[in-house]
């Protein structure tokens, strides 16, 4: 199979990856669901919600400097860095950054970057790549309190990069979709879009993209995708 995915890779004009926490657990950063997933020991309605953060925006923010460090300590793995090295473009829903500091220069963030932090006074962004934070929650220069520049459920995908995304998949030839339990939409239905295109599932387990994947390639993405991509 892996095979006749390479065939399809080589002859396609445009391949996208749809990638997801699967892609950086190599590296170490903890997914969301499954073995050892954030969800298990962390309740998303608490620290990851507009209401949370208006609830307890100091337990928010601890929750993501804590990751913010942790990120801060790992590397992108070699499934990163085939996407990378193949000149593939990126649609995740990943927040951590390890696309860019792969060295891919084509990378539609689905749900923001932990690494920016917006202001809800004034709206400002910035990056800010400091570890640990040194107040929290961090303050903007307005006054105002700033908050991770990332999506939280319940709110709406930032327009622009919804649109290049959308565009991408509908017009690639090969749509990878790479460690992503696909339960979380709308990113998950971005899948449906690429109807003229093949698409190669590359994860540990079953998702319900595997019955509607052309291949569906079983294991970790940082020995499939350098397998895949050479
Ligand atoms: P999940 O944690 O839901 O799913 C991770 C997927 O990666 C699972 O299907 C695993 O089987 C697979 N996986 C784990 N290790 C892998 C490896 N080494 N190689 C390949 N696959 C592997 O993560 P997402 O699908 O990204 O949203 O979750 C989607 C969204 O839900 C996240 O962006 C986040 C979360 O709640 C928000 O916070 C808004």
């Amino acid at each position: 199979m892996i095979q006749t995915a390479r065939e399809w890779l080589r002859a396609a004009r445009s391949v996208v990856a749809l990638t997801g926490a699967g892609i950086s657990a190599e590296s170490g950063v903890p997914t969301f669901r499954g073995a050892g997933g954030l969800w298990r020991n962390f309740r998303p309605e608490d620290l990851a919600t507009p209401q949370a953060f208006a609830r307890d925006p100091k337990l928010v923010w601890e929750w993501y400097d804590w990751r913010r460090q942790l990120i801060a300590q790992v590397q992108p793995n070699a499934g990163h860095c085939a996407l990378a090295r193949a000149g593939v473009k990126v649609v995740t829903q990943n927040v951590d950054g390890l696309h860019d500091r792969a060295g891919s220069s084509d990378v539609v963030k689905l749900h923001g970057d932990i690494w920016v932090l917006r202001c809800v006074g004034c709206g400002e962004s910035r990056r800010d790549e400091t570890v640990p934070l040194a107040e929290l929650p961090p303050r903007c220069a307005c006054g105002g309190m700033l908050r991770p520049g990332v999506v939280w459920f319940g709110e709406a995908l930032p327009p622009r990069e919804w649109q290049a995304a959308e565009d991408a998949v509908a017009r690639c030839d090969v749509l990878l979709v790479v460690g992503t339990s696909a339960v979380v939409y709308p990113a998950a239905g971005l899948v449906s879009l690429a109807r003229a295109a093949r698409v190669i599932e590359v994860n540990m387990e079953e998702t319900p993209v595997s019955r509607l994947a052309d291949a569906s390639l079983r294991g970790k993405a940082g020995e499939i995708l350098p397998e895949l991509l050479r």
